[in-house]
């Protein structure tokens, strides 16, 4: 039963599937991969239409209703992936983008680089509209996880960090052993798909929790792919630890 808080399945509202049939696809290899939770997440693109909350809500109940027409066994929830900057701050506090299932957590995508400074005050003015938030797919950003006395700031603050199953997996050697030492040092809360399609950039958490479970263990492949996230999805706390080692920073 894995609880998937990032993927993009909606089909023509995002830059996931082109077709429904690739939706349904998509949902039956979430079913097939263990996924009982999906949160699908659209990007927010401010001003497009394609993007609007009216078109986003009328696609989800579609979702929602194929599911029903073919018996498939997958809760749904909606959101947004949120890329951080002013506009957008100014959008959630209208309440114009969606949180994670109408919780207080909120996924936000980062640029690929930001001045460290600017983005603190961003997500602190988010926090200040009462939002948890979530970093997704940390693992993207190098320059992040170089300043470790930023990261560590973040994580004293509450951000979530949210890593790629797919990166876990990934064919990059530095990729995987960058998300390794992520999880091995405590510094990531969830694992998600980031799923767009149902043959590039597909569900993959099956694979990516066995990999976690036996390097790490069951308990910690359990909190990353089904606790914490069904904690995100009902607007309970999450459990911030402390970064279990400094690992991450001193080998490189
Ligand atoms: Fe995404």
């Amino acid at each position: 039963m894995f609880v998937d808080i990032h993927s993009h399945a909606l089909a023509g509202v995002d830059d996931g599937p082109k077709q429904w049939e690739m939706t349904l696809d998509m949902f039956k290899q979430a079913v097939e991969q263990g996924i009982s939770h999906l949160v699908l997440t659209p990007h927010f693109v401010e001003g497009d239409e394609r993007y609007s909350q009216d078109t986003v809500l009328s696609a989800f109940e579609r979702a929602k209703q194929l599911i029903r027409e073919h018996g498939i066994d997958l809760r749904l929830f909606l959101g947004n992936e949120i890329f951080i900057d002013e506009k957008n701050v100014e959008r959630l506090r209208k309440r114009e983008c969606m949180s994670l299932n109408d919780t207080g957590y909120v996924l936000l995508e980062l640029p690929e680089y930001i001045l460290p400074g600017v983005l603190e005050d961003l997500v602190y003015d988010i926090q200040l509209e009462g939002y948890q938030v979530v970093f997704a797919h940390i693992e993207r950003y190098g320059w992040l996880l170089k300043r470790r006395a930023l990261f560590q700031r973040f994580m004293e603050q509450g951000v979530l960090m949210q890593v790629n199953a797919t990166s876990l997996l990934s064919k990059d050697w530095h990729m995987r052993r960058r998300v390794k030492r992520l999880i091995r040092d405590g510094m990531v809360h969830v694992v998600a798909s980031d799923a767009h399609d149902d043959v590039r950039r597909r569900f993959r958490l099956k694979e990516a929790y066995d990999l976690v479970g036996k390097k790490f263990g069951m308990q910690v492949a359990n909190r990353l792919f089904v606790e914490n996230p069904l904690r995100i999805i009902r607007d309970k706390q999450v459990d911030m630890p402390r970064i279990a080692s400094l690992g991450f920073w001193r080998r490189k």
